[in-house]
């Protein structure tokens, strides 16, 4: 990273008209100037934004949606125009937005090619040179040579991505198209964004994945409201960002506001020195904010799962837990049958739905638990959360042996969500913390010569 600038945004501010009937827009063209009467109101997408990214840097924008990220985006590419104030970009940009891949639907893949190759400023001479490049990391086959509007959404994604990244752009903007491809193009992606950056190039991400973003950048801005209101180390913004995310409605403009008043621009503050934190970041704590939105129950064959919830082992009920400690995963079930061969299960899951591991009272065909119709058990599943900072779901279910051999008598699809805290000067990437212990030796010469 150099302290060379390559993109300065000030003052930044963008609004949309909106009108509540589509007529009023016309209604508003054909009204006098005298006319008092305004069709429209606006409704501020992004709101006095200042942001500066130095060259070769990766810089993550987050937040919910609507925050404003599409839009801030889009106005420093020069998609949008913007209300007020400014954007320089120094250096040949190629962008990759959510919405449409900058094709003309009625031109063949290939031509296409050469149309965004010339918008990023290559030469006929240029894109020729790359096109076969461009047509082998999209991977859509003969449909390089059918017009665009037969393609899938993936495939417009892999092919307007190919072009972005093999134009050798010095500032490349990605806005989450990468989670519309598969995973093993979606994996060919990073690898190449990561080869951009390793030749100095500046990467602006908008990114909902947070190991991605702590992966892959260097910085982070939290937009909220169309409000940038932090900025610093992925880690950090990531971990209020969730806070205040995940916070009860009520909470968050208190929390919003001690965002503001902190001073943002101090990196890594104590935890427990900030306003912020009621609790210090390194105890393990329980956010009520952090509720599944998801939970499916399945069908109920004579019992039920209840109160199922992740616990200290020494007993304190929370769902912040802390990488590589011991927690006890909690669910009661009351039986309103009775059950033979009862086995109770849980799997973690990320987000993606990813099954991560999991665990069962007993092996396929081997439980002796029997339990009567009014009877209640607890399930206590020990476990050490041996996983990378982020998100995650929790499963239950309880089966028993009947007629038909063994089925659900009660199962609960994301039951319970936990985050992982961040934590600083990790060194185990991925999802799951193996415990990898590295180490380096320097080899002599004699050594290193066999
Ligand atoms: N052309 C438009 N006209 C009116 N409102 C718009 C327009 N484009 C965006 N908005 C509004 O601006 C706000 C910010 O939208 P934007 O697409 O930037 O959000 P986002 O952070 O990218 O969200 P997501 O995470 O869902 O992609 C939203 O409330 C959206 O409805
Ligand atoms: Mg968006």
């Amino acid at each position: 990273m150099s302290s060379e600038i390559a993109i300065k945004v000030e003052g930044l501010s963008k609004s949309f008209s909106m009108y509540a009937e589509p007529h009023h827009r016309l209604m508003e063209m054909f009204a006098s100037a005298e006319s008092r009467h305004r069709w429209h109101r606006e409704f501020v997408a992004l709101r006095d934004i200042n942001l500066e990214i130095h060259k070769g840097e990766t810089m993550a924008i987050v937040g919910r949606n609507g925050s404003g990220k599409s839009t801030l985006l889009q106005v420093i590419c020069g998609t949008l125009a913007p209300t007020k104030g400014s954007v320089q970009v120094h250096g040949r940009i190629a962008a990759l937005l959510e919405l449409g891949s900058g094709f003309n639907p009625d031109f063949t893949g290939r031509e296409n090619v050469y149309l965004n190759g010339t918008v990023l400023g290559l030469s006929r001479e240029q894109i020729a040179a790359r096109f076969d490049d461009i047509a082998a990391f999209a991977d859509i086959g003969e449909f390089i040579e059918q017009p665009v509007k037969s393609y899938s959404s993936g495939m417009a994604v892999r092919l307007a991505f190919a072009v972005a990244i093999n134009t050798t752009p010095d500032i490349l903007v990605v806005d989450e198209a990468l989670s519309v491809g598969d995973e093993a193009f979606q994996r060919k992606c990073f690898a190449r964004i990561e080869e951009i950056r390793s030749t100095g190039a500046t990467v602006l991400f908008v990114s909902h994945s947070a190991g991605t973003v702590l992966e892959l950048c260097d910085r982070a801005v939290l937009l909220d409201h169309g409000e940038l209101l932090l900025q610093g180390s992925p880690k950090y913004v990531l971990s209020r960002y969730h806070r205040l995310a995940y916070a009860p409605a009520e909470k968050q403009d208190e929390i919003r506001r001690q965002l503001r008043s902190g001073d943002s621009s101090r990196e890594e503050v104590p935890a427990s020195g900030t306003a912020i934190d009621a609790q210090p970041t390194d105890e393990v704590y329980f956010d009520p904010g952090l509720k599944p939105q998801s939970t499916v129950r399945y069908e109920q064959r004579g019992a039920t799962i209840e109160n199922p919830h992740i616990e200290t082992v020494d007993g304190r009920t929370v769902n912040v837990l802390r990488s590589g400690e011991e927690y006890v995963y909690v669910y009661r079930v009351s039986f309103q049958r009775a059950g033979l061969a009862v086995r109770l299960g849980m799997m973690i899951k990320t987000i993606s739905g990813l099954e991560l591991g999991g665990g069962v009272t007993a092996a396929h065909g081997t439980s002796n638990v029997v339990v009567e119709a009014g009877q209640q058990i607890e399930a206590r599943f020990r476990f050490k959360a041996a996983l990378m900072p982020g998100i995650y779901f929790m499963n239950a279910g309880v089966s028993a042996h009947g007629e038909e051999g063994e089925t659900y008598m009660d199962r609960l699809l994301d039951a319970v969500m936990f985050r992982v805290m961040p934590e600083e000067g990790r060194l185990a990437t991925g999802w799951v913390d193996f415990g990898m212990r590295p180490k380096l030796s320097l080899l002599e010469q004699d050594d290193a010569r066999v």
